[in-house]
């Protein structure tokens, strides 16, 4: 059993990792906080609740709200993808949970401190909430054995030519979380844009269970379909969590470019140049993208 918190911004690809990770055994998931990023966070906030929900774990998994805005960039959501509300396609039902009264930077802090052992923080939103948490309490670094981020690219970009969103969305948040010095797993659009969920994938959930149908609409709704599939980007990150052999990953030093028409783009030392051979990170290059639909529906199949 792996204790994991996530920082997320529920958005429709948020909404597939919060499912895989709320219904793994493998998975404990002990806190989920939310930030700025697809939608505002009093949207994201609401859309974790309700996945939660879903799941009947309203008791058991806390939420709490994070940051409104980047650290500095002025605030641009991805709603044209996700929908107004971030998780546009399937209707939730039900009352929902309240969040903590906490701070998300509050409720990581409490968290990671009280737990008999080091966690694993999944971010899958900009990384506003967790450069503001290592900025106040940076005794949490020694207490987290990894962050797995999905987010960055060695290659194109989704939102210029050079930055991917969560990156692009809070630059400055990135680059303080890539020099705290606690060790992250790099999973970007290298790896996010080829394990794309198929057609075939997402007619086979539809008919498993109200989870499967429930991530159908929701995935089918995503505003960036091709007609290989789609990307359910932040999904990747539990996948490596559970499954590290279907990636292939190269440990390298990654810069973020804060300024300029790059703004957001994550630069890598590819030759090991500039470092003294020193790396920060340890990038997915490569994912077996059939084994992540074969996981995929597994998982789903396991869900209730
Ligand atoms: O670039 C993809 C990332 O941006 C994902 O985390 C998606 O949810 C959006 O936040
Ligand atoms: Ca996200």
């Amino acid at each position: 059993m792996t204790k994991i918190l996530m920082d997320t911004d529920p958005g429709i690809d948020d909404a597939a990792a919060l499912a895989l990770a709320i219904n793994n055994p493998e998975v404990d998931l002990e806190l989920v906080t939310t930030v700025a990023g697809n939608v505002t966070v009093d949207k994201t906030t609401i859309n974790a609740l309700k996945i939660i929900n879903f799941f009947g774990k309203g008791n058991e998994i806390p939420v709490a709200a994070g940051a409104e805005q980047p650290l500095i960039k002025p605030f641009e959501d991805a709603a044209r993808i996700h929908g107004a509300s971030g998780m546009r396609g399937y209707d939730f039902v039900g009352d929902l949970p309240k969040p903590l009264p906490e701070t998300a930077v509050q409720a990581m802090h409490r968290v990671i401190m009280a737990s008999d052992e080091p966690m694993t923080l999944v971010a899958t939103g900009s990384y506003t909430n967790v450069a503001l948490l290592f900025s106040e309490y940076p005794e949490v670094k020694s207490k987290l054995t990894r962050i797995i981020a999905m987010g960055g690219t060695l290659g194109r970009g989704n939102m210029t030519s050079a930055a991917e969103f969560n990156v692009f969305t809070d630059p400055d948040a990135a680059k303080i979380m890539y020099q705290s010095g606690v060790p992250i797993v790099m999973v970007g659009l290298d790896v996010t844009m080829k394990a794309l969920v198929t057609p075939e994938t997402l007619a086979e959930i539809e008919t498993m269970n109200r989870s499967g149908k429930m991530l159908h609409d929701l995935i089918t709704s995503d505003g960036d379909q091709s007609e290989a599939g789609v990307s359910i980007h932040d999904a990747n990150t539990i996948f490596y969590l559970l499954h590290p052999e279907f990636m292939t990953t190269k440990k390298l030093w990654i810069d973020i470019q804060t300024e300029g028409p790059a703004n957001g783009e994550t630069v890598a030392d590819i030759r090991g140049a500039y470092h003294d051979g020193k790396t920060n990170a340890e990038v997915c290059v490569d994912i077996d993208a059939e084994a992540f639909n074969e996981w995929f529906k597994a998982e789903v199949q396991n869900m209730k």
